[in-house]
């Protein structure tokens, strides 16, 4: 990612504001009423989505596009990095509180440890999250898996007034028995942990493997191939709270990573029913269906699509790096595929919900805050990708951006975790 010193793009932007609210005098009260009544933290910037409606330069695709991470005119790089805590519609005080906290817990030179499958054992409070997979710099993919590493969130607590606590959070590894062979999406499953599986060459194919989150981190495979075929890449996975079905999205992130042959099935979102074995597909017609996640109630699913990724093979502006939405059924199927909100810079990846049912996305500068509407409430802004992080529990969330591992603390809390729940 590169951050232009004046990049930006308007042409996108579409003004929603009622024509009473562009009076200058009301606009300038509200910012008074706003500058003067909301006990703003230390880290937080509020940002008038209408200072960038209109810009005096509006610079071409070749310097500003999706791989552009964009400052509104007047903030810094430096400004948005130290007040990371990016307001962009009231609402999102409610979610972040008085003093939302961000503070840098590792840091690794060039190896991305801190990449997908974030997730809270809430018995041990402790959050895992594993290496990136198809990443060069990791060294993994076909040569060997990427690694299963986690944190106590006790030590994380403790640092939490920090802004760089880098090597007093210790990254532990966790040496899954047998291994958990590339793995990149995960979340809770009947007391353990279930994660998605890429696979590794033409010889390990993809599969959901469970895994005992205490020692000695015993794991299962619990499913492996559809009907004899091997899957692309299987990369997310979720528990729909209503009916216990394992949903999971396949994608052939392996392939275009160069550690999976080419693929043989379509990019689709499929529901396994673990009780009876079934297998089916829920959902296609995505260019790399990606992070899933469901609403509080289970009644709805969200898809991450980052089709804009290729990877080793490039960037497509064109491509959707957009998240749908879906009407979860009676019956456990999807109706109602709808455009729930084109997510900017880079690609939506690791999606998870909040209690109240907004929606939260790890994209191309942090985590992206949508309310149920589509409407972008804020971001956590970190500079940089943040292919997926999570709540763990009340006021805490981890944030995974590749090279870099934060923790913040804010007042909301995640949609109840999967283990939590009975049995179905
Ligand atoms: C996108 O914009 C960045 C600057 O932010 C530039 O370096 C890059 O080359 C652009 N990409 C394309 C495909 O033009
Ligand atoms: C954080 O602290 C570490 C260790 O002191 C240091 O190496 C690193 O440069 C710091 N990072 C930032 C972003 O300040
Ligand atoms: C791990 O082993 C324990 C004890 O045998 C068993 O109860 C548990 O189901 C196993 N978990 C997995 C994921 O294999
Ligand atoms: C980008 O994607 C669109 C459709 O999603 C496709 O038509 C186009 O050829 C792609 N462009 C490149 C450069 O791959």
């Amino acid at each position: 990612m590169l951050l232009p010193s004046s990049g930006a793009w308007a042409d996108t932007c579409k003004a929603d504001n009622s024509s009473s609210e562009m009076l200058l005098p009301l606009f300038f009260a509200s910012l008074a009423s706003m500058a003067y009544t909301q006990a703003v933290g230390s880290q937080v910037l509020p940002i008038d989505q209408r200072s960038f409606n209109v810009l005096d330069n509006v610079l071409p695709p070749s310097l500003s596009n999706g791989t552009s991470i964009f400052l509104p005119p007047g903030i810094t790089e430096e400004e948005a990095l130290s007040k990371p805590f990016h307001v962009y519609d009231d609402a999102f005080y409610d979610i972040i509180g008085d003093n939302p906290t961000l503070t840098l817990i590792a840091s690794e030179a060039t190896d991305p440890l801190f990449h997908e499958a974030v997730v809270w054992y809430p018995p041990t409070d402790e959050v895992f999250f594993v290496q990136n997979a198809g990443a060069k710099a990791a060294g993994t993919g076909l040569e060997k898996s990427n690694v299963i590493l986690k944190i106590s969130l006790a030590q994380a607590d403790a640092v939490s007034s920090m802004r760089n606590a880098t090597g007093l959070v210790d990254v532990l590894p966790v040496d899954a028995d047998p291994p958990v062979i590339n793995s990149n999406g995960a979340t809770n499953y009947r007391g353990q942990l279930i994660f998605a599986g890429e696979g590794q060459g033409a010889a390990i194919a993809p599969a959901l493997y469970v895994m005992n989150p205490e020692k000695p981190y015993n794991t299962t495979v619990l499913l492996n191939n559809f009907f004899g075929r091997q899957f692309n890449s299987l990369n997310d996975v979720s528990i729909n709270p209503r009916n216990g079905n394992i949903y999971f999205t396949d994608v052939t992130y392996g392939y275009l990573q160069d550690f999976r042959p080419p693929p043989a099935l379509p990019n689709q979102v499929y529901q396994f029913n673990p009780s009876t074995g079934a297998v089916t597909v829920v959902a296609d017609g995505f260019e790399h269906p990606n992070g899933l996640t469901f609403s509080p109630d289970g009644s709805i699913a969200y898809v991450a699509d980052t089709g804009a990724a290729y990877v080793f093979y490039g960037y497509n502006g064109t491509s959707p790096t957009t998240i749908y939405h879906f009407t979860v059924d009676e019956d456990g199927t999807w109706s109602n595929r709808k455009t729930f909100a084109y997510a900017t810079p880079g690609v939506p990846d690791g999606i998870h919900c909040d209690i109240d049912g907004n929606v939260y996305a790890g994209v191309g500068d942090g985590v992206s805050v949508w309310n149920p509407s589509g409407t972008l409430l804020g971001k956590i802004f970190v500079g940089a990708t943040a292919a997926n992080f999570n709540f763990a529990g009340r006021g805490r969330m981890v944030i995974c951006a590749e090279t870099k591992l934060y923790y913040a603390t804010l007042k909301t809390e995640g949609a109840v975790v999967a283990s939590e729940m009975p049995d179905v």
